[in-house]
């Protein structure tokens, strides 16, 4: 492992910030973000796969009344956003080191208002499409910990796994869908703030649009009526 990877690492060892594995509210925090964590009862938007955390971050300055948790699998992306959060003295932002595959691990039903999912990787291989965040498989724990029409948000420049997203958000139920394939140049803009992520500043530079879509999510009773 290389000095700098080891160095992240010690951070979000110490990071209050961060939650994983070895960490004492890892274990009890299921139910408990508000009471435990953030210290009030501001609603929960999750940034899933959210890399070095830029929206977190970014939307936790425009929203302090919100409470906002960037989720990854890697600890020296998380390990980026939480010191910025740090140096911003944001306290509406925390980190949670795991693999989205178990998210009721860590959110009760209902607990969280709103998800966003910023630039996943795309798995175009037949093999890998299980894997995509917007797979019903993970759309049926998203359902699990949402509240009652609750927003997912999903920006990708990939638009196979665009084209896939909105097919299976209209099977699932997912209602008031809204989408744009070219997002800079549509009014739907105005609602990220100029906020942009790594792989999307790499993307946007190239030339790629930003695909972008919006829709809410309905309990399982209420798709039942
Ligand atoms: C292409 S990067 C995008 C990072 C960031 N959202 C951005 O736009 O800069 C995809 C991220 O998804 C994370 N990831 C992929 N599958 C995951 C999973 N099942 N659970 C947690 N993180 C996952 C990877 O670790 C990686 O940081």
């Amino acid at each position: 492992m290389s000095r700098k990877k080891r160095i992240k690492f010690a951070n979000n060892a110490l990071a209050t910030n961060v939650l994983e594995v070895g960490k004492p509210l890892y274990e009890t925090i299921k139910g408990k973000w508000n009471e435990s964590y953030f210290l009030n009862s501001n609603p929960i938007v999750l940034e899933l796969a959210c890399g070095k955390g830029e929206y977190s971050v970014g939307l936790a300055q425009v929203f302090p009344n919100k409470n906002f948790i960037g989720i990854d699998l890697k600890g020296d992306r998380l390990a980026s956003g939480s010191q910025r959060a740090t140096e911003l003295g944001l306290t509406n932002v925390a980190f949670l080191r795991t693999n989205i595959e178990f998210l009721q691990n860590f959110f009760e039903v209902g607990e969280v208002a709103e998800i966003w999912i910023t630039f996943p990787d795309p798995f175009n291989l037949k093999k890998r499409i299980r894997r995509r965040l917007t797979h019903p498989h993970f759309l049926e724990k998203y359902r699990a910990v949402m509240q009652q029409d609750g927003f997912l948000h999903l920006k990708t420049d990939n638009r196979e796994l665009f084209d896939f997203t909105l097919e299976e958000l209209a099977h699932f139920g997912v209602r008031d869908l809204e989408a744009t394939f070219d997002l800079y140049q549509s009014e739907m803009q105005d609602d990220h703030h100029g906020i942009k992520t790594r792989f999307e500043q790499i993307f946007t530079e190239k030339g790629f649009p930003v695909h972008y879509l919006r829709g809410r999510f309905l309990l399982m009773t209420m798709l039942n009526e």
